[in-house]
């Protein structure tokens, strides 16, 4: 499998299966966050987290703490969180705001809004010594590169490859379509998230979140249940149920309908599943919602724009995006088995209050401490890791219509819905990334 340090890695990763070591080894996945976290652009936050000079928020990248900020001159960057002192990290909280200049709590040291050092206590000390503050040594070192799409902040820590725009290509439509759907064509970020540790590796969560089988198989008790009280409300009331209900019902959707979806692979990764909720009732909320629509875009715009139709959009290797429930998870793998996803979700500039309880019914249905759904995903998540883990057997089968689907113009797309096409995408990409070609 491995030789001199170096990865197999079309014995690792070939057409149709790949070996459970690339779950569950610990120098793979080192590799990983090296050659592929710390290596391609990431989702770091939203600018609207950011909003005054001082405000921050922090997260990881790979394995490097970050602070993205927003600078005395309105520019949003990205800094590691080390104090170049003794290494403090210098934020410990998610968000806050810093003031003019971030203070370690250390040894008191200050740095400017851009990571450059201000000032420093008992500063003669220094005085014939090599020590000097215009040396980036002396200062916070920023990202390598920092670029937004539509508002949604990226960072890559590694110089050189392809600009933000084109390394998303087809993923745009994730913030796109979130954007689009906005009367004023930008969202807000809801200030706070769910942040849940899965037992179990990041690629796990990424595969499932395109996997088109597992919803009427792992949710089709809650949506069984869901569909009876939509249909006990229909008798009781004569009314329609409230659309939260159809997000949970909607996972009765036979296994013949998700065969008639598609799912798209693009380059570097990223991948796409076509919607299936039908997401476009005409209870009073969306009409009111379709009319202020309108006002902005007009009538042929709009149609265009609510006739998006996708369910998820994978930006690999670290975003999952529902653009029309206005919500995105984010990946942040911590071990083999442990990844930090935060799951965020946002406000339509512009649309009716009630669009936006809408999209929190299905954020809170979906991942709260309470859900009925992200629940059975975590144990099957967890049930899969342990079972990788085990010498039952050495690897996952990922056949399913393998060599079906079909390139158009670079981009992939599946021979049916249940096609295991986005696996495969994935981990193509991944290996690209792992032997350095990426
Ligand atoms: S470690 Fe930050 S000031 Fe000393
Ligand atoms: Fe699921």
């Amino acid at each position: 499998m491995a030789s001199n340090g170096k990865l197999d890695l079309d014995y690792l990763v070939q057409p149709d299966r790949v070996h459970r070591s690339c779950y569950t080894d610990a120098d793979i996945f080192a590799r990983e966050l090296e050659a592929l976290f710390e290596h391609t652009w990431i989702y770091v936050g939203h600018e609207s987290q950011v909003k005054q000079a001082g405000d921050y928020a922090t997260t990881q990248i790979g394995r490097q703490p970050v602070i993205m900020v927003r600078d005395a001159d309105g520019a949003v960057r990205v800094l590691y969180n080390r104090c170049p002192h003794r290494g403090s990290m210098l934020c410990n909280e998610l968000m806050g705001n810093a003031g003019q200049t971030f203070t370690c709590s250390y040894h008191a040291w200050q740095f400017n809004l851009d990571g450059s050092v201000y000032a420093i206590p008992a500063k003669q000390g220094y005085d014939n010594t090599r020590f000097c503050m215009e040396d980036p040594d002396a200062s916070m070192k920023p990202a390598a590169q920092v670029e937004s799409y539509r508002g949604f902040v990226f960072a890559k820590l590694s110089e050189g490859g392809p600009d933000l725009v084109t390394f998303l290509g087809g993923a745009r439509m994730a913030f796109d379509d979130m954007c689009d759907r906005a009367p004023e064509g930008e969202v807000d970020i809801v200030p706070t998230c769910f942040r849940v540790i899965q037992k179990s590796n990041w690629k796990i969560f990424l595969e499932n979140q395109l996997d088109a089988l597992h919803p009427s198989v792992t949710h089709g008790a809650v949506g069984k249940v869901a569909t009876d009280v939509e249909e006990a409300i229909r008798q009781e009331t004569g009314q329609e149920p409230p659309l939260k209900y159809h997000y949970l019902s909607a996972f009765t959707t036979p296994i013949f309908k998700w065969e008639g979806l598609e799912t798209v692979g693009h380059p570097h990764g990223h991948c796409v599943l076509q919607g299936y909720m039908g997401l476009r009732p005409q209870d009073s909320d969306t009409l009111a919602y379709e009319d202020v629509m309108r006002q902005h875009y007009g009538a042929e715009r709009t149609e265009e724009i609510l006739g998006v139709n996708v369910h998820h959009v994978l930006v690999y290797p670290c975003l999952s995006v529902q653009s029309s429930l206005q919500q995105l998870r984010a990946v942040r793998p911590l071990a083999p088995d442990r990844t930090l996803t935060e799951i965020w979700h946002f406000r339509l500039k512009g649309a009716p209050e009630a669009i936006y309880r809408r999209s929190l019914d299905y954020y809170n249905l979906v991942n709260s401490p309470s859900t009925m759904v992200n629940a059975d995903d975590l144990y099957n998540f967890w049930r899969c890791h342990e079972g990788l883990r085990s010498d039952g057997g050495d690897w996952v089968s990922f056949h399913r219509n393998a060599g079906m689907d079909h390139d158009k113009d670079g981009v992939m797309h599946s021979a049916t819905g249940l096609s295991e096409l986005p696996m495969r995408h994935m981990f193509g990409a991944w290996k690209q990334y792992l032997g350095g070609a990426a």
